[in-house]
């Protein structure tokens, strides 16, 4: 067994988000946590958080576990904001925002324009004042309205020449970043960071905003039992050997991935 990344979102790919599924998730999510953390200790392994929050709802899912003593581990590094931020650990507790990657993300891209254009969408209703993030404008919309709004968002922000990426994600969410942004680019910043191969790193998901760790990518990728439709009709469509669907959902679909991959041993 040697040194892998890790990498892994959040809600409904560690943890459920539904409070009966996450107490019936709690053994498969704690045994994960003590062998990724075994893993860590004794072949530096890391272990990198990707989620679609901002750091602000990050840490309100922190304190939660916490509350129910069921705690997540440390990450070494922490994706926010659907891969707009990276932040580590610099001293042992405080985050620090990797600004390289903020400030590459920066060039062409206008904030201003995004949400003027996005404003004429009557139904694209605004996310909570702390999902708005510098390099992410987020909205909520109907899955029923989503096929035909989206491509049209797309259009009218393309036309505009904007350098950006809309992203619709488990049937409510829908995120426009950089183009240059997403969970996928922000996962190979910190793999090159990190001096990891690609065979030695493997990304897990559960919906529309991981499809990007698992797209044209020679990384390992494991997609969890109960993923969401956007993620399984795109999966289904572009198979590929180094991606494993889970038979087991949550925690138990992540191991499950390990074994099959093995960088954990069944
Ligand atoms: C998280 C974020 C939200 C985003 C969604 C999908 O729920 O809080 O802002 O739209 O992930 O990426
Ligand atoms: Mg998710």
């Amino acid at each position: 067994m040697k040194q892998f990344l890790f990498i892994t979102d959040l809600d409904d790919t560690l943890v459920p988000q539904n409070p009966a599924m996450a107490v019936d998730n709690d053994p498969a999510m704690v045994k994960l946590n003590q062998r990724l953390e075994r893993h860590r200790q004794q072949h530096a392994t890391k272990i990198v958080y990707s989620t679609g929050r901002s750091l602000f709802l990050y840490q309100e899912l922190h304190k939660k576990q916490k509350e129910r003593q069921k705690e997540l581990l440390q990450p070494d590094i922490l994706i926010c904001a659907v891969g707009t931020e990276i932040y580590s650990y610099k001293d042992k507790d405080k985050l620090t925002l990797n600004s390289k990657w903020s400030d590459h993300l920066s060039e062409a891209w206008d904030r201003e324009l995004v949400e003027k254009i996005s404003a004429a969408f009557t139904k694209l209703k605004l996310q909570p004042e702390s999902e708005q993030r510098p390099l992410k404008v987020s909205y909520l919309l109907e899955e029923k309205f989503a096929e035909q709004i989206v491509p049209e968002l797309k259009h009218s922000l393309l036309e505009q020449k904007l350098d950006i990426q809309v992203i619709y994600s488990g049937g409510k969410d829908l995120d426009i970043l950089p183009r240059k942004a997403n969970k996928g680019m922000a996962m190979t910043f910190v793999r090159e960071n990190l001096e990891i191969d690609v065979a030695q790193t493997v990304a897990c998901g559960d919906s529309g905003n991981d499809i990007a760790l698992f797209a044209d990518r020679e990384e390992k990728g494991i997609i969890v039992g109960n993923a969401k439709k956007e993620l399984l009709d795109w999966h289904n469509a572009n198979l590929n050997p180094n991606r494993h669907l889970a038979k087991a959902k949550f925690a138990a679909g992540i191991e499950e991935g390990l074994e099959y991959f093995g960088f954990l041993e069944g």
